[in-house]
C-alpha cells in the first residue's frame, strides 16, 4: 500500500505512504488517493479529510520523477489531466478536507496541498514548484492555484526559479493558515474540523460549492445566492434560527 487510510471520529486521515521516497506520487500512489477521495466522498459518517505524509521529512516531493522519461506528448497531457482531475476532485468536495504539511511539499505535492481547502504546516515544511529545474512546469495545477493563492507576483518567481519557501514564508504569503510544531499538526488540524462538526453539514457543502464557483471563474456571487435560498428553507437553516430564537444549541441534521 502506497498509502494509509484511517478513520478517527468523523475525520478520514489518508496518509500517502513511501517515506523512503520522500511520499513521490506515483501512478499508483495517484490511484489510491483517488479511490481514498472517493470513498470519503461516499462515507456519510466522514464528515472531514486530512491529507498527510508519513515520515518526518515529506508531505509529497511531487510527482515520480522516475515515470517521466518513459512519455511521449500524448501521455504527457493526460498524465496532467489525470492528475488535474483528482485534484480538483478534493478542491470540489462539500466536506471539508485539509492538508497537514509535513516536511517537502514540492511539485505535485505542493499542487496536492493547494488542491485542499486550506492547509496548516509544520515548522520543518518546505514548499516549491521545482519543475523548471527539471525541464518541466507544474502539471497538476500550480500554475493556477499558486498564482490565486499568492498572487501573480510571487507565484511567478516562485514557478520560475523552483525556489522553495519554508513555513515561514508560507505563512507570510497565505500559502497555509497555521504553523505548528510537527507533534502537533494533526491534533490542531483535527482541532480545526470538530469545531466545523458542529455547523450544519449542508451550510458547509453550500459554502465550500459557493467559493469554489468564483474561484473557477464562474458567478461566484450567483451561487452564493442561490445556495443562500436553498439553505434559508432547508431543516438545517430553520432550525438554526429556531434554535437562536429558544436560546438553545442547534440540533444539526444535514437537510
Ligand atoms: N520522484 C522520485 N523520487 C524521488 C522524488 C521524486 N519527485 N523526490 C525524492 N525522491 C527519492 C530520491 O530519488 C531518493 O531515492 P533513493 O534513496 O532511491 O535514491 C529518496 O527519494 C530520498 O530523496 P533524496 O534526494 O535522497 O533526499 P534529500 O533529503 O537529499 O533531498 C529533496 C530532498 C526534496 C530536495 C530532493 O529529494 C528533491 O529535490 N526531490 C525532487 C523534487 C522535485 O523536483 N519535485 C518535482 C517533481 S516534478
Amino acid at each position: 500500500m502506497t498509502l494509509i487510510t484511517t478513520q478517527e471520529g468523523a475525520t478520514f486521515l489518508i496518509t500517502l505512504n513511501r517515506p523512503d521516497k520522500l511520499n513521490a506520487l506515483n501512478q499508483e500512489v495517484m490511484g489510491e488517493l483517488d479511490a481514498a477521495v472517493d470513498q470519503f466522498l461516499q462515507d456519510d459518517s466522514l464528515k472531514g479529510a486530512i491529507i498527510t505524509g508519513s515520515g518526518p521529512k515529506a508531505f509529497a516531493a511531487g510527482a515520480d520523477i522516475k515515470e517521466f522519461l518513459s512519455l511521449d506528448q500524448s501521455q504527457g497531457v493526460d498524465l496532467s489531466q489525470k492528475g488535474q482531475g483528482i485534484f480538483a476532485k478534493i478542491e470540489q468536495s462539500p466536506k471539508p478536507i485539509i492538508a497537514a504539511v509535513n516536511g517537502f511539499a514540492l511539485g505535485g505535492g505542493c499542487e496536492l496541498a493547494m488542491s485542499c481547502h486550506f492547509r496548516l504546516a509544520s515548522d520543518n515544511a518546505m514548499f516549491g514548484q521545482p519543475e523548471v529545474k527539471l525541464g518541466l512546469l507544474a502539471g497538476y495545477g500550480g500554475t493556477q492555484r499558486l498564482t490565486r493563492l499568492i498572487g501573480r507576483g510571487k507565484a511567478t518567481e516562485l514557478l520560475i526559479t523552483g525556489d522553495m519557501i519554508d513555513a515561514n514564508e508560507a505563512l507570510r504569503l497565505g500559502l497555509v493558515n497555521e504553523v505548528t510544531s510537527f507533534q502537533e499538526l494533526l491534533p490542531r488540524c483535527q482541532k480545526i474540523l470538530g469545531r466545523s462538526y458542529r455547523q450544519s453539514p449542508l451550510a458547509i457543502a453550500y459554502t465550500l460549492e459557493a467559493i469554489e464557483a468564483g474561484v473557477a471563474g464562474g458567478d461566484g456571487y450567483r451561487k452564493e445566492s442561490e445556495n443562500f435560498g436553498k439553505a434559508i428553507v432547508s431543516e438545517d437553516g430553520k432550525e438554526g434560527a429556531t434554535a437562536f430564537l429558544e436560546k438553545r444549541k442547534p440540533t444539526f441534521k444535514g437537510v
